[in-house]
C-alpha cells in the first residue's frame, strides 16, 4: 500500500469519545505502518478550551488506554504532529480562525491545501459544520481536495435525510462526502465479497433455488453504557438496523460487480435496497418485533433496566431489541425470507450471517442428532472470526444414522499478525480517496424509505407491543414466531464459532 497525499486532517467533536478511543489509535497504527503521508497535520477543533499541549497530552494518553497496536515506540513523533483549535462551531465567524490556522499550519510545513474535514459531533451540527466551511471557502478544491466525512446518524428518518442530503449539497459534491459505517470497514464484512465471489463453489448455489432462508445476527451483551440520551431518541433498528445490518444484507444479497471501482460495488449494493419489498403499515406488527431490557440478575449480579440508565427517559418506549422479517423481490431472492436482529444487552456480542440452505427432497436416512442445523454456511463476523460449513454425516457403525457434523477455519489461524481495525482501513482510503466502503445518498435514502412504515407503526399504533426481556437473555420469544418452517429457529451463537444453543457457555 501506498502513502496517500500529503494534507490536514481536522476534526470536529476533537474532545468526544470517537476521537481517543478509534480516530486516534486508527491515524496512529497507519503513522506506524508508513501510512500517513510525511507531511501531515491531525487538527482537533471543538468548544473545550484546551491548549495544543493539553490535546496533546490526553491524546498520548489516550493511546495507552486505547491502542489497538502493540507499538508505542513512535508515540512521541506523531504526537508533535497534533494541533488543537477551540472554537465555537456554530458561530460562522469562527470558522474565520479556522481558516487562518489552516493557512498557517499548511504554510509552515509545507502542507498543500488538501483537508479531510471529520464530523464526530451531534448530528445537529452535520449541516451547520459544512454550510460553515463553505461560507469561508474550506469546500473549495482549486488549492487541492477537500473531503467530508460524516459519522452517522445520516438523519432520524426519511424526510431528514433527504433534507440533510439537500444541505450538504448546497455547498459540496456527492464525491467530496464520505459517510462513515463502520462495520464496513471491518476485514469480515470485506471477505464477504471474497467469499462469495472468489469462490465457484458458493455461487452456484446463492439463490433462491437452494437457499431457503438468511439469517443476519449483530447483538451485544453491554447496554447503552453512557450513551443513553442519544439511544433514546434513536433506538435499535435506526442505531443498528439502518445502516449496519441492511448493508450487510447489501453484500449477502448483491449481484457480482463488474468491476471493484466503487461506483460498481454501490450500484449492485443500491439495487438490493431497492429491491427490498416495501412493507405495509398493516404487517408491521406480524413482521417486525421490538424489546426492550429489563432489570434481571446477569452471573449472579443485578444488571438495571433500560429504563433506569443514564439519559433514558423511565418511561421510555424506545426498543433495545428489533427483530425483522422481510424479502427481496428480484430473480436471485424472490420468496426467500431475510431474518435479522439486533439488541442490546443479549448474552453474548456477537455479528454473523447464517445462509440455511434447503433440505434434501426426501430424507433416507435416521434422524437421530441430525437437526435443522446442518445445511448452514455460517459467516462469523465477530468475535473468533471465520467461516463454518454444518453438514450431515454417517455416524460410524451399523445402520445409516446421520449427524451434524462443523468444517470452520477461523481468521486466528492465518499467519498475519494483526486484522486492522476498521476506523484504521476506512480512513486510509478516505485519505485515498477511495469511496468503495462509505456509503452512498442513494442507499441511505433507500435504506430509510424501507423501515419507514415500521417506524411509523412502532410510533403511532399502540396496538403493536414492546416486549420486556430480561437483560442477558435472547430478546423476546416472539421473534421466534417471525420465522417460517417446520423446526427452524434463530441459531443462538456462543462465542465460539462452532457453538450454539441457548445454554451454551458465553
Ligand atoms: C454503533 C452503534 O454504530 O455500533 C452502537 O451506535 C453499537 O450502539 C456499535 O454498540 C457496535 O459496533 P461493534 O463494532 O462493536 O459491533
Amino acid at each position: 500500500m501506498n502513502k496517500p497525499d500529503d494534507h490536514i486532517f481536522v476534526i470536529f467533536g476533537a474532545s468526544g469519545d470517537l476521537t481517543k478511543r478509534k480516530l486516534v489509535p486508527a491515524l496512529y497504527s497507519l503513522f506506524v505502518q508508513n501510512l500517513l503521508p510525511d507531511k501531515f497535520i491531525l487538527l482537533g477543533v471543538s468548544r473545550s478550551g484546551f491548549s495544543n499541549e493539553d490535546f496533546r497530552s490526553k491524546m498520548k494518553s489516550a493511546l495507552h488506554e486505547f491502542k489497538e497496536i502493540d507499538d508505542l515506540s513512535k508515540i512521541d513523533s506523531f504526537i508533535k504532529k497534533i494541533f488543537y483549535l477551540s472554537i465555537n462551531t456554530q458561530s460562522s465567524d469562527d470558522f474565520g480562525i479556522l481558516k487562518n490556522i489552516l493557512t498557517e499550519l499548511r504554510t509552515g510545513n509545507g502542507i498543500s491545501g488538501r483537508t479531510i474535514f471529520y464530523l464526530s459531533t451531534p448530528p445537529n451540527l452535520y449541516s451547520i459544520i459544512p454550510k460553515n466551511l463553505a461560507l469561508h471557502g474550506l469546500n473549495k478544491q482549486d488549492d487541492g481536495w477537500k473531503r467530508l466525512i460524516v459519522e452517522k446518524p445520516f438523519g432520524y428518518d426519511y424526510d431528514s435525510a433527504v433534507q440533510l442530503k439537500n444541505e450538504l449539497m448546497e455547498s459540496w459534491e456527492e464525491e467530496q462526502i464520505f459517510r462513515i459505517d463502520h462495520y464496513l470497514g471491518k476485514e469480515t464484512i470485506q471477505n464477504l465479497l471474497v467469499t462469495r465471489f472468489s469462490n465457484g463453489i458458493f455461487e452456484p448455489l446463492w439463490n433462491r433455488n437452494f437457499i431457503h432462508h438468511v439469517e443476519v445476527t449483530s447483538v451485544e451483551n453491554i447496554g447503552v453504557e453512557d450513551r443513553g440520551g442519544y439511544y433514546d431518541s434513536s433506538g435499535a433498528l435506526r442505531d443498528m438496523v439502518q445502516n449496519h445490518l441492511l448493508q450487510i444484507v447489501g453484500l449477502i444479497a448483491m449481484e457480482p460487480p463488474s468491476s471493484l471501482e466503487p461506483l460498481s460495488i454501490r450500484n449492485e449494493i443500491l439495487k438490493v435496497f431497492q429491491s427490498f419489498r416495501p412493507i405495509k403499515k398493516e404487517e408491521v406488527k406480524k413482521t417486525a418485533i421490538r424489546g426492550q431490557y429489563l432489570a434481571s440478575t446477569i452471573k449472579g449480579e443485578h444488571a438495571i433496566g433500560y429504563r433506569e440508565e443514564k439519559g433514558v427517559d423511565p418511561h421510555s418506549l424506545t426498543e433495545t431489541y428489533s427483530a425483522l422479517k422481510f424479502y427481496i423481490d428480484n430473480w436471485r431472492w424472490g420468496g426467500i425470507p431475510f431474518y435479522i436482529r439486533t439488541g442490546k444487552r443479549m448474552p453474548t456480542r456477537v455479528s454473523e450471517v447464517v445462509i440455511h440452505f434447503k433440505s434434501t427432497p426426501h430424507f433416507l436416512f435416521n434422524r437421530n442428532g441430525f437437526t435443522n442445523s446442518s445445511n448452514q454456511l455460517v459467516i462469523r463476523i465477530q468475535p473468533d472470526e471465520g467461516i463454518l460449513l454444518k453438514f450431515g454425516m454417517k455416524i460410524p457403525g451399523t445402520g445409516f444414522d446421520v449427524q451434524t457434523v462443523n468444517m470452520d477455519f477461523h481468521y486466528s489461524d492465518l499467519s498475519v499478525e494483526r486484522i486492522p481495525s476498521a476506523y484504521e482501513r476506512l480512513l486510509y482510503d478516505s485519505m485515498k480517496g477511495d469511496s468503495t466502503l462509505f456509503a452512498r445518498t442513494e442507499e441511505v435514502l433507500a435504506a430509510w424509505k424501507f423501515l419507514m412504515p415500521v417506524i411509523e407503526a412502532w410510533k403511532s399504533d399502540h396496538d403493536i407491543p414492546l416486549f420486556g426481556y430480561p437483560a442477558g437473555t435472547w430478546g423476546p420469544e416472539h421473534a421466534d414466531d417471525l420465522i417460517e418452517g417446520r423446526e427452524v429457529t434463530w441459531r443462538y451463537p456462543c462465542k465460539n464459532l462452532a457453538d450454539d444453543g441457548i445454554y451454551c457457555e458465553l
